[in-house]
């Protein structure tokens, strides 16, 4: 019986699956099974005997059903473990791979700048691309006769024939959300607005849709010297280096008094564009005290608050970053453009842990 059971338990342990588990059950507690046999031989024994070796035979049978059910177990956790290992996904990897869609440099570059003036305390409105003529001119203190409209290169949407009101236009720049924040939210007021304006224009640095992001600063304290330190702060951020030469030219624009227009330093030498070098200027934005007059359109008293704004262009500042000369290919959705330039979906773009990795 010693014998039987070293035989056993030696196999048992020794089983490499299910299946020899199971020949090994029948070979030895099946019917037909070596100890079965043994069972039904206690039959032919003695009184004497058969009470030796029945309670011997049981303990037999037990030991060795509970050895065959342990080993059961070990295997199938076995098995368990090997699935789990073969089918392992890591769900934080995105559902489609890297190249099969990119974050457009547009949309990097908005959360880039969105980033760095949230930093500053500015938050973020909108408005619609079709506007009124009041929104996108007049309350812009750009009257119908005045030059700037013409200037502009504006679309205007067509009017039901005997609607005499004057035509919508496609948003000529994000001015027009000065208004519309003014009007929702009162003074004092720190926004930016970025999106999408349009012009009848075309070539190497103009395309008829493009972007810009507004901003808007009104308080009762706010001087052009605030407009400059942010601006500062902002171009520094987001070209993320200690320094960068900007260029503030005195210039106009009816919604602001004094105004004037930045420009940035960059060289075009060999067909790419760097920044920081060079003897070319970009102009990436327009600024200004905010107009009295735009002010009181906007619902707020100027003998009380003043305020700068600006608007700078989101796909020349997106060039002059990322080395992209020509504005045209932003909008021509070719795929090895879009791969080359585009950016990966898990890189958003914050001020500790870096604009654009
Ligand atoms: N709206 C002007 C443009 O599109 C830019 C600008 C915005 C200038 C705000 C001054 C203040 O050119």
């Amino acid at each position: 019986m010693d014998d039987l059971k070293a035989k056993y338990l030696g196999l048992i342990a020794a089983a490499a699956d299910e299946a020899a588990l199971e020949d090994l059950r029948v070979q030895a507690i099946g019917k037909k099974g070596e100890i079965s046999l043994k069972m039904r031989a206690l039959g032919q024994m003695s009184p004497e005997e058969r009470q030796l070796a029945g309670p011997a035979l049981n303990a037999l049978k037990d030991e060795i059903t509970s050895a065959l059910s342990a080993k059961k177990a070990a295997l199938g956790d076995a098995a368990l473990d090997e699935r789990l290992r073969g089918e392992w996904l890591d769900v934080t990897l995105p559902a489609r791979g890297r190249r099969q869609g990119t974050i457009h440099p547009i949309s990097q570059v908005t959360e880039e700048v969105t980033a760095i003036f949230a930093e500053m305390g500015f938050s973020v409105a909108e408005g619609p691309r079709i506007d009124s003529d009041w929104y996108n001119f007049d309350a812009l203190n750009i009257p119908g006769h005045h030059p700037a409209r013409a200037e502009m290169d504006t679309f205007y949407m067509a009017r039901a024939e005997g609607d005499n009101r004057p035509p919508n236009v496609l948003r000529t720049h994000t001015s027009p959300v000065q208004i519309r924040s003014m009007e929702a939210m009162g003074a004092p007021l720190r926004i930016i607005c970025p999106g999408g304006v349009y012009r009848a224009d075309y070539d190497q640095t103009h395309t008829p849709m493009f972007h810009q992001v507004e901003g808007l600063a009104l308080d009762t304290d706010i001087s052009m010297a605030n407009l400059k330190w942010v601006l500062e702060e902002f171009v520094k951020a987001y070209f993320e280096v200690d320094h960068v030469d900007l260029r503030f030219r005195a210039s106009h624009f009816p919604f602001t008094e004094p105004s004037a227009e930045v420009d940035i330093r960059c060289s075009w030498e060999g067909g790419t564009l760097k920044v920081g070098e060079g003897d070319d200027w970009l102009e990436i934005l327009g600024s200004g005290m905010v107009h009295p007059k735009v002010i009181a359109a906007g619902g707020i008293d100027p003998e009380i608050y003043q305020g700068f704004a600006f608007g700078m262009g989101i796909d020349r500042i997106a060039m002059l970053k990322y080395g992209i000369p020509d504005l045209r290919a932003f909008f021509d959705s070719d795929l090895r453009w879009l791969r080359h330039y585009g950016f990966s979906a898990l890189d958003m773009p914050n001020l500790h842990g870096g604009l654009s990795r």
